[in-house]
């Protein structure tokens, strides 16, 4: 992998910065752009509602966007629906999927708020009942509470008849941590419960393939792995496609209407009612491509290898506490190069706030949008601060930013 080739492509890294908030929203290559710009430019109009050239080659440009996002995390287009982000697809599961007084859903102590919100407002508003796994008592203290573990058996008891659906991360946003999804998958195959699996972090970074991992939904966001913001995708496994209920209705989406009745299609257009982001589908695309060109398997490999370093590097520092696993966890592919820590007596807004004034180091701090897991860490909404490296990270950006935390740890 030729980072300096790479970086060319992402010319916003000429302005001074050392972008380390890629677990926010990744930055976004030229032919992205391009591809974005190309239909803007060239082919404007709206898809599957025209004779004419112009939209017809926009919904075809649109429908390849389908094919090859769904590829890219091995599954076919039908399954795939595009939507906002993946807080939209998590928002369309829970709504859909008619969920009733006495359900049991199951999450874990890792969700990011997108995957917990719509679950408990299910709980208050159904009065389902809602069971957050969390790590075994025995080792919830001392530097096993900041590790924060999550294993396939802490779910077992979880997982039971009366589970209609367990949503979890497959990620870590905050942590950095993977979830054994497809093991657990294997327990809600035993107790029929459906899975759903938030990709919002795993897929810009580790190659998925949606239909080996077991789960019946996955959602996921596509300025996250290099594509436009506005752009998402939730798969939707094949035979649960006619029950789940859209969150919209409307235009598109359906096959036949009356004044009293309509009949919705039973495609991806069922969920995908009013006129969708045709320029962030295709510009996703385009992000997709371009992953793929480089291979995820280097991009999961040069994540790898930073990510370590700066485990290790802070590891070494008295004062440093990191959360979630230690850099071994690399090699049994429980952890991406997301890292969370803190600085003891620091707040870790100030030292987000140094490396930007020091050094145009962007991290970010605070609660990263997991308010109940920094409040079972003891760190409240200060939280922690995290750095997260993409492909376009250097060695030396990691060593600017080793450099300038062991100035901030000493002072
Ligand atoms: C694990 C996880 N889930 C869900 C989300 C929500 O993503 P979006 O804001 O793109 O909907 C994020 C965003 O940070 C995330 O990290």
């Amino acid at each position: 992998m030729n980072i300096e080739e790479i970086r060319k492509d992402f010319p916003i890294l000429n302005r001074g910065i050392i972008y380390m908030d890629s677990a926010a929203t990744s930055l976004t290559p030229e032919p992205v752009l391009d591809a974005v710009l190309d239909y803007y430019r060239n082919y404007n109009a709206n898809v599957g509602r025209g004779v004419y050239k112009l939209t017809q080659i926009a919904s075809q440009k649109y429908e390849d966007a389908h094919k090859n996002v769904a590829k890219f995390i091995g599954t076919t287009a039908n399954e795939l629906i595009f939507t906002k982000n993946t807080t939209e697809g998590v928002n369309t599961v829970a709504s859909g999927i008619g969920l009733k007084k006495g359900d049991k859903v199951v999450v874990s102590l890792w969700e990011h708020h997108s995957n917990l919100l719509p679950w408990i407002r299910a709980k208050k508003t159904l009065r389902i009942d809602l069971e957050v796994v969390k790590p075994n008592d025995a080792i919830s203290e001392g530097d096993a509470k900041t590790q924060c573990a999550l294993e396939t058996s802490d779910f077992v008891d979880a997982i039971d008849k009366k589970t209609k659906i367990v949503a979890i991360t497959h990620v870590s946003n905050a942590l950095g941590s993977v979830l054994p999804v497809k093991e657990i998958s294997k327990l809600c195959a035993e107790n029929n419960a459906l899975l759903l699996v938030d990709a919002a972090q795993s897929a810009p970074h580790l190659k998925i393939d949606v239909r080996d991992m077991g789960c019946d939904f996955l959602a996921f966001s596509g300025h996250k792995m290099l594509g436009p913001t506005g752009i998402g995708g939730l798969v939707i496994k094949e035979e649960l496609m006619e029950e789940l209920e859209p969150l919209t209705v409307g235009g598109g989406a359906v096959e036949d209407a009356s004044f009293a009745d309509y009949r919705l299609k039973q495609s991806y257009e069922k969920f995908e009612s009013g006129t969708p982001n045709i320029a962030g589908a295709i510009g996703l695309s385009a992000a997709v491509a371009y992953l793929e060109g480089i291979g995820m398997e280097k991009v999961k490999a040069w994540e790898e290898k930073q990510g370590k370093r700066i485990i290790e590097e802070l590891r070494e520092l008295d004062n440093v506490e990191i959360y979630g696993y230690g850099s071994e966890a690399f090699e049994h592919g429980q952890r991406i190069g997301v890292v969370s820590f803190n600085v003891n007596g620091v707040n870790p807004t100030e030292v987000a706030s140094r490396l930007d004034r020091e050094a145009g180091i962007t991290v970010r701090s605070g609660h990263h949008c997991c308010i109940p897991l920094m409040n079972y860490l003891g760190l409240g909404s200060e939280g922690t601060v995290r750095s997260s490296v993409y492909l376009y990270n250097t060695e030396a950006e990691v060593e600017k930013f080793l450099d300038l935390i062991r100035k901030i740890s000493n002072s």
